[in-house]
């Protein structure tokens, strides 16, 4: 098979990186890639929006299967565009992928559909969002969230009802994050421990994936800002067996059956983010796509061929496939981002020590936001690598990716210093 994927973060690196070993895939492809993928793969100067250029290009290469690594092509409909034409491609159409690109929708859908989640209001006026804020009584806890698209910056936990005042006046009236807060949803706040579970869903068979756990906070011990995602183990000792198996039965059939009731099957990967509460897991959020950084933790482990699984999510017939294979052995992610991120950072910083990192045993650097000029590397984005690696344990997994990482040298480069310790004394 020949493979595009689309995309330029660590997540495509990653799944680049592993259809590369596939033994179903003769040659990948990459739009727009990184300096990473252009190792792996070729880069094809293609943005990963612009649909009608990359449909040229698969029909022009003759490309067997399309796998779309982020939510907003996605959300814009680069399925249908692709199917339309008799391509075959791995991800949701525009009407399954609203799960991710309205939160109004999903939210509406889990209610229909029974799922735990949140109690909610939907709001499009900003005195009326306010009014509901000041006459609830026993509570200051609050999130309030864009409906639409807004980067992973669209949501805002609050502590106090005058922090959810400030959050719905920069929505709805200062219109902050755009079209994509012309509506916002308010929700209780949720207390508990968060995890996330990924599966391959094919239309009705729902494969889910090796676990993993995010670390979203920018700082050790989970201080400092929300970013995109700083690290990730797996597999994670939070994530039971009896949990995937609850949260499969509680979350996502009843998810994949609603849609499919509604004329929106759902092809590609769910992503369910949850609350691990007293009263059980409630879902936070859904994606449509793979998680970054989960996804390099987690396909460092897959043994099966990743281009079998992914067409056969795309041709909806997961169930045909003998079960996936994954290495048992641990593994962790590192994310090393530039000086300032997730705020304001200078991009064009020479790396070095990528030849070195590269021996470090079990140990595979997937870039992100990099760029090559020249003969040179530099950081082109906030987080710039995912160093991850395997170890006959977890303790071993985290030592092997922090040695890759001392390697690696730029102006500014900083990392978390304790992924994966969440899992310790579990
Ligand atoms: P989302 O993009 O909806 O996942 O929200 C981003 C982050 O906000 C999540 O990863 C949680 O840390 C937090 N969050 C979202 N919804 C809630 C909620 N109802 N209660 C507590 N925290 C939440
Ligand atoms: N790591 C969180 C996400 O991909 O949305």
């Amino acid at each position: 098979m020949k493979i595009l994927v689309v995309g330029n973060g660590g997540r495509e690196h990653a799944i680049v990186w592993k259809l590369k070993q596939s033994p179903s895939v003769t040659q990948v492809f990459c739009a727009p890639g990184n300096a990473g993928t252009g190792l792996d793969a070729t880069n094809v100067d293609i943005k990963a929006t612009d649909i009608p250029r990359l449909l040229k290009f698969a029909q022009a290469e003759k490309i067997d299967l399309t796998v779309v690594g982020p939510e907003v092509p996605l959300v814009a409909g680069i399925v249908d565009e692709f199917l339309k034409a008799d391509m075959k491609i791995f991800g949701p159409t525009k009407k399954a992928a609203e799960l991710e690109g309205s939160k109004t929708f999903a939210k509406e859908l889990m209610k229909r559909a029974n799922v735990p989640t949140a109690e909610f209001r939907v709001f499009t006026n900003a005195a009326e969002a306010i009014s509901y804020i000041d006459e609830k009584e026993h509570t200051e806890r609050f999130v309030v969230k864009a409906d639409g698209l807004a980067a992973g910056k669209g949501v805002v936990v609050c502590s106090s009802k005058e922090e959810a005042r400030e959050a719905i006046r920069r929505m709805l009236l200062k219109k902050e994050f755009g079209d994509a807060s012309t509506r916002v949803v308010i929700e209780e706040r949720l207390e508990g421990e968060e995890v996330s579970l990924l599966a391959f869903v094919d239309g009705k068979t729902i494969l889910p994936l090796e676990a993993a756990q995010d670390h979203k906070a920018a700082f050790d011990g989970d201080t400092g800002p929300n970013t995109g995602g700083m690290g990730a183990y797996s597999p994670t000792p939070i994530i039971t067996q009896d949990l995937i198996d609850l949260v499969v039965e509680k979350v996502l059939v009843p998810t994949v059956h609603q849609l499919k009731k509604e004329g929106r099957p759902f092809r590609g990967c769910l992503y369910a983010g949850l609350m691990l509460t007293n009263q059980g897991p409630k879902v936070l959020e859904f994606n449509v796509r793979m998680g970054d950084p989960e996804t390099q933790a987690v396909l460092m482990r897959l043994k099966s061929d990743l281009g079998q699984l992914m067409l056969a999510t795309a041709e909806g017939n997961l169930d045909s496939l003998e079960s996936v294979e994954w290495d048992p052995r641990p593994s962790v992610c590192v994310v090393m981002a530039s000086a300032g991120y997730p705020g304001d950072y200078e991009k064009g910083k020479p790396l070095r020590g990528l030849e070195e990192a590269a021996q470090v045993p079990d140990a595979k650097v997937f870039h992100a936001g990099t760029m090559k000029v020249g003969d040179q590397i530099v950081n082109d984005g906030g987080r710039v690598l995912g160093v991850t690696a395997l170890g006959d344990n977890l303790a071993e997994a985290k030592l092997h990716a922090y040695q890759a990482v001392k390697c690696i040298r730029w102006d500014g480069a900083w990392c978390r210093k304790d992924i994966s310790d969440k899992a310790a004394g579990r």
